[in-house]
């Protein structure tokens, strides 16, 4: 029997979309094995782990909630790390990642560099179901998402491009300049607010048939080389499930979770038998001593120059999340309560 569902996302301009085979309708629904529903999610995703555990609550599988928790925070232009409103790269221009990893069939889709489209989470979802690859990037991104009829839009926010102006404007050794009555600083340097970020939302889920999904989506680190493509669209790196085991995602510095496949290496710590918090403080560990071979990564007092941050969960609904930096807070739900956690971390910031 075919399992469809037609979720209404609650990405605007997305409800349209089909939604996918892997999900079930509430007649499929049974408890999971574990009893336990549970969705966990970056800091900005409070909102995101409301909306999955309310439709998996409904009987909908863990890959259409964290997808549809997800949708709320890249359609928001007031996040500046993810979709529509993301900080763009050095021309100006929003490039956005996203993969997403099913964990009952044991497959993953994913998309780099995609322009253009502010839910980049269904594209890559759609890589997944509607190719026989994995990983789409740039303008062949671009003409899948075009041919299955999504919306192009200019995802630069008014917020984001004065961001990225005035980034230009603070360079050292260039021609543009900053407004005259701009704030100046003891130096008589204008004092630009300019954000800057690696950005992303993670989400993954157990639902109630026990199995577990997850997704990651993200603007990127901001004002990057145009083509430049972090660890959010590549599997095992800024996300990972095993159905039999857990998943992990993560946030912060792709770079160092590309060359050391982080995600991945946290599952098959709790493969090992580590609790989700024990494997994901193992793999931040690894990370970190392995940044020390280059020093530029690391600062004077021996400590990482970056932060970057791990979120897991287990078949059993046990659950972590670590950070370099801290404080540091996730966003979970455990069936019955949503809020943030204190993530456990290895160093207080600006210390
Ligand atoms: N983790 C997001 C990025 O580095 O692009």
């Amino acid at each position: 029997m075919k399992r469809r569902n037609f979720l209404k996302s609650t990405a605007a301009g997305a409800a349209s979309l089909w939604l996918g085979t892997s999900a079930k309708a509430s007649s499929f629904f049974k408890p999971s094995a574990a009893g336990k529903m549970v969705v966990i999610s970056s800091s900005n995703g409070l909102r995101a782990t409301g909306r999955a555990m309310e439709l998996m609550q409904q009987g909908h599988d863990a890959l259409d909630s964290v997808i549809a928790g997800v949708n709320i925070v890249e359609s928001d232009p007031n996040d500046m790390t993810v979709g529509y409103g993301g900080l763009p790269n050095e021309d100006g221009v929003v490039q956005l990642d996203s993969c997403c990893m099913h964990g009952p069939t044991h497959n993953a889709g994913a998309v780099g560099a995609l322009e253009g489209i502010k839910n980049p989470s269904l594209v890559a979802r759609l890589v997944m179901e509607r190719t026989d690859h994995v990983l789409l990037v740039g303008q062949g991104a671009l003409r899948f998402a075009r041919a299955h009829g999504f919306k192009e839009e200019n995802l630069l926010t008014d917020k984001a491009r004065r961001a990225w102006l005035h980034w230009k404007e603070k360079r050292k050794d260039n021609d543009w300049f900053p407004p005259e009555d701009a704030d100046r600083d003891k130096n008589g340097k204008a004092a630009l607010d300019i954000p800057f970020t690696y950005g992303t939302i993670t989400c993954l889920g157990l639902d109630g048939n026990g199995d577990i999904s997850g997704v990651t989506t993200t603007s990127g680190l901001s004002y990057k080389i145009p083509g430049r493509v972090g660890d959010s669209p590549i599997i095992g790196a800024g996300l990972y499930v095993d159905n039999e085991v857990g998943a992990c995602g993560s946030t912060g510095r792709g770079e160092e979770n590309l060359k050391n496949l982080t995600c991945h290496l946290i599952v098959e710590f709790m493969r090992q038998g580590m609790s989700p918090q024990k494997a994901c403080m193992a793999g931040l560990k690894r990370v970190v001593e392995k940044a020390k071979y280059m020093p530029r990564l690391m600062k004077d007092n021996g400590r990482p120059a970056f932060n970057i941050r791990y979120y897991a969960i287990n078949k059993a609904g046990e659950f972590g999340g670590v950070s370099i930096y801290g404080p540091a807070e996730y966003a979970l739900h455990d069936g019955k309560e949503n809020k943030m956690r204190k993530a456990e971390y290895l160093y207080e910031w600006k210390k």
